[in-house]
């Protein structure tokens, strides 16, 4: 393998080129990243009509001692349903009666943590609450205080913090009382204290999502974004402002509620967090089964939305983003206009009214467009053209090649969904990984025509298979990477580095694919690194020569990386979360002229 090292033949790699894909799916944010364990937080879930299902809160007690059914009494005018609470006995059983909310399969509550409880309540006489975290069956109580309610006729906002004595993965929010009377409730939040810059969001997922180093964040979808309805697609307008008047909505691309606290605000917020460009994807006026014909459609909604992000403090939407907590600007610089919508009969015509109007209000902004580009020359102005591919092993090991005949002019591509799946249904075997990383090795090579690309999808809760696999599976407690996830990692230094021409021996064409960077560390050095994966049952020896080497690269001790298993079809779980991973080592022979051997079925990265 010949590797052309020289810094005339290299070039430089976008700044962008990985980065990662954010899609509410497999309940990756509600009971996900976002770590509210609140599950139906208003009690909006169950719909408009009254009383409604209340699911998945519950109730403590039994038909002679509570009533409990929603009504329309909130004082939250965009959520209106309340829950109205009747306590029947004089004298209630130990503990009282109430309600209590099991979260999303269960809360993690951990010894010595602090929790935030913050609610609504409405009772027109004096009363008392008893709030407890305990375990599922409520036997175990982990923390638990009294809170008095006032009363009045006005809501009133009650704040407890709550310090775990003991850790149950599994627990539950219960709000009791022995009073009689009645006592209406809304907007119930428990968060844990230490979430990451206290932002919301789960700290170990975060530290999983900085590992890979992304250069930009996609949100929120996908298919969320569209619904299968029109009214369940997701609305930024509704997601933010206060949490607790936030509609929440049903999103039916993936068949789950959200309540909307991971809303676009937090999804800006969580880019910068990444230090990873947003890329903001939507409505253009589809969901899976209508369209809004172009005469019909208005870009105006959009435009408020990237004032949201982008606005002076003093516009409209700029200051409820102020009012939020973020004064300076959202560094929003790229948009996605619809999400896999090309073939509708309108989006060419939607695709222009909002194409014109941003370019318009904010020249800068870089626009995506649904439509592949790299089959055909666009008909319509894009910066960038979408591209999705999902397939077996055999189809990413091919398309390695796919970009390398394309015209270099024109739009580029953003490949914003890969992986090796079918339709939602595939396992994160050591193989999709080494046919994924195959696949990235072909777009770094052609990263002047590919400026950006991400897996698809980013996370699992295990509890929610709806799309598998994913890169991080995780429950309300634990996570692990999937050989996808660590196989990007092996990317992770790819972005802004420079790209040299690489030379194999055609006899491994079908078994190996590779690629050369130099990238520069934090130090200042700069290290050259050639991927190899060999997807091949049969080890391969040999000799990496390389030549045009800079003096100053490699000035640190040489290292060798390799993601490999016993078995094509390993996989990672929670009981052997690192069977798959990278094993990091020395690398002694390193120099111009090398000896590599390369295993089985591995993936090998040479620093
Ligand atoms: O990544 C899962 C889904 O695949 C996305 O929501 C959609 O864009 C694609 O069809």
């Amino acid at each position: 393998l010949k590797v052309d090292a020289s810094q005339k033949n290299a070039r430089k790699i976008p700044d962008t080129l990985f980065g990662i894909f954010f899609e509410e799916i497999n309940h990756a944010g509600a009971g996900g990243i976002w770590a509210e364990l609140v599950s139906n937080r208003g009690f909006e879930a169950g719909g408009l009509n009254t009383p409604s299902s209340i699911e998945p809160w519950s109730i403590i007690g039994n038909e002679s001692s509570i009533s409990v059914e929603t009504d329309r009494s909130s004082c939250f005018s965009r959520n209106i349903i309340a829950l109205r609470m009747e306590v029947l006995c004089g004298d209630c059983p130990a503990g009282g009666v109430g309600i209590y909310n099991p979260g999303f399969w269960g809360m993690n509550i951990e010894d010595g943590k602090n929790y935030s409880l913050v609610m609504y309540a409405k009772s027109l006489e004096n009363t008392e609450l008893i709030v407890s975290l305990t375990s599922s069956d409520g036997l175990q109580n982990l923390s638990s205080a009294t809170i008095r309610v006032a009363g009045t006729s006005n809501w009133t906002k009650l704040e407890q913090k709550l310090v775990a004595k003991g850790t149950n993965r599994t627990s539950r929010l219960q709000i009791t009382t022995n009073k009689k009377g009645v006592i209406w409730l809304d907007q119930i939040s428990l968060m844990p204290s230490d979430t990451y810059k206290g932002h919301g969001f789960r700290k170990e997922l975060v530290s999983m999502l900085l590992d890979l180093k992304p250069r930009f964040m996609r949100f929120p979808g996908g298919c969320f974004v569209e619904g299968d309805w029109l009214r369940n697609a997701f609305r930024w307008r509704e997601s933010v402002g206060p949490w607790e008047e936030r509609p929440g909505h049903f999103g039916d691309a993936w068949g789950y509620w959200t309540d909307d606290g991971l809303g676009y605000y937090e999804f800006l917020q969580l880019s910068e967090d990444l230090g990873a460009s947003p890329i903001w994807v939507f409505n253009n006026g589809f969901s899976h089964y209508e369209e809004v014909n172009t005469t019909t459609i208005a870009p105006f909604d959009i435009l408020d939305s990237l004032e949201f992000a982008r606005g002076s403090t003093n516009s409209t939407w700029g200051s409820v983003r102020v009012a939020m907590g973020h004064p300076e600007p959202f560094s929003l610089k790229y948009v996605t206009i619809g999400n896999e919508d090309c073939s509708k009969k309108s989006y060419h015509g939607n695709y222009l009214k909002f194409h014109s109007a941003i370019r318009e209000a904010y020249p800068d902004i870089q626009m995506i467009s649904n439509c592949d580009g790299s089959s055909k020359p666009l008909d319509h102005p894009a910066d960038l053209y979408d591209f999705h591919v999902y397939g077996d092993s055999n189809a990413l090991f091919s398309l390695r090649n796919k970009f390398d005949s394309m015209s270099r002019s024109g739009p580029k591509a953003f490949v914003s969904e890969y992986a090796v799946s079918s339709n939602g249904v595939g396992r994160a075997t050591l193989l999709a990984s080494l046919a994924e990383a195959a696949f990235l090795t072909g777009l770094e090579k052609n990263s002047d025509v590919v400026q950006m690309a991400s897996y698809a999808p980013l996370f699992i809760n295990d509890n929610d298979r709806s799309w598998s696999p994913a890169a991080v599976v995780f429950n309300s407690w634990q996570q692990y990477g999937t050989p996808s996830y660590w196989m990007q990692t092996i990317f992770g230094e790819s972005s802004g580095a420079e790209v040299h021409p690489v030379t194999m021996n055609s006899i491994y064409s079908n078994s190996l694919a590779a690629s050369a960077i130099t990238w520069q560390a934090t130090n200042n050095n700069s290290f050259l690194r050639v991927k190899i994966v060999n997807i091949g049952s049969n080890s391969v020896n040999l000799i990496v020569s390389t030549t045009g080497l800079d003096a100053s690269v490699n000035t640190r001790k040489s290292t060798v990386t390799i993601l490999t298993s016993k078995n094509l079809s390993d996989e990672n779980s929670f009981i052997n979360p690192t069977n798959v991973m990278p094993v990091t080592r020395e690398l002694p022979n390193a120099g111009e002229e090398m000896f590599a051997f390369l295993g089985p079925y591995s993936f090998t990265s040479f620093d």
